[in-house]
């Protein structure tokens, strides 16, 4: 059930499992098959989302055309609160790689909720903070890291939201395309995959469609610094 994933979020930390519960109920499921969006760039937007199964890329895209993903996020993950707390158009395009099951929360139930639980506004604080040092390491790595370098972090970044356990190392689920998981990486396609069929080559990970299996995540590790 995607009862327990939502409410792991941190718009529920440390409330009391009843008005959890209460808040989960008044959220409105929506089913998002893969390669819908949920709300695009640009557009003004009153709700936030949680994610309850399923996988979904946020992404923006340049005037002529290129695109660039800012993050791929999983179960359990919230997204548009940003253009609740800077009011503004939605700064990203959200939509699904894996078919999705979203909870809506609208802007202004957040508030109410966020006034009759103070407490909660730390955990989504928390929340922000962990995406902006994320970002600003995605933002360095462009600038200091090479691509093997970051497609190897971006390994490890999808393996800690979709890693599963597998026989000969950690199977990570990660439903991109090519073009897509270049595009999570800030490089072209082909060299993207050159940088892959090298870490095959090398015995560090396994390629499964869109699934990679990693075999060595202390090479990767060493290799992502
Ligand atoms: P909002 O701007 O309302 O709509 C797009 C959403 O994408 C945004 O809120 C955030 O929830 C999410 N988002 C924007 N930038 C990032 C980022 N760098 N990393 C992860 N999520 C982001």
């Amino acid at each position: 059930m995607d009862d327990d994933v939502v409410l792991s979020a941190p718009l529920f930390a440390a409330i009391d499992p009843e008005a959890a519960q209460a808040l989960f109920v008044s959220m409105k499921p929506l089913r998002l098959p893969r390669g819908h969006a949920v709300f695009h760039e640009g557009e003004p937007g009153d709700r936030l989302y949680v994610i309850g199964s399923g996988k979904v890329k946020l992404g923006r895209r340049s005037t002529d055309g290129r695109e660039n993903l800012l993050s791929v996020l999983g179960p359990g993950e919230m997204f548009g609160e940003l253009s609740l707390f800077d009011p503004g158009p939605r700064t990203a395009t959200a939509s699904a790689v894996a078919d999705a099951t979203l909870y809506e929360l609208s802007h202004a139930e957040l508030i109410g909720w966020l006034e009759r639980y103070p407490a909660v506004a730390k955990h989504l604080l928390e929340a922000l903070a962990r995406r902006l040092r994320r970002t600003n390491e995605a933002l360095a790595d462009l600038v200091f890291a090479d691509v093997p370098g970051r497609v190897a972090k971006a390994l490890l970044d999808l393996s800690t939201r979709f890693g599963e356990p597998a026989e000969d190392g950690l199977r990570v689920a990660h439903d991109l395309t090519q073009e897509e998981l270049a595009q999570l990486v800030g490089a072209s396609r082909e060299t993207v995959n050159k940088a892959l069929a090298d870490f095959a080559s090398r015995g560090w990970v396994r390629r499964e469609g869109r699934a990679i299996v990693l075999l060595d995540r202390d090479r990767l590790e060493r290799r992502a610094r």
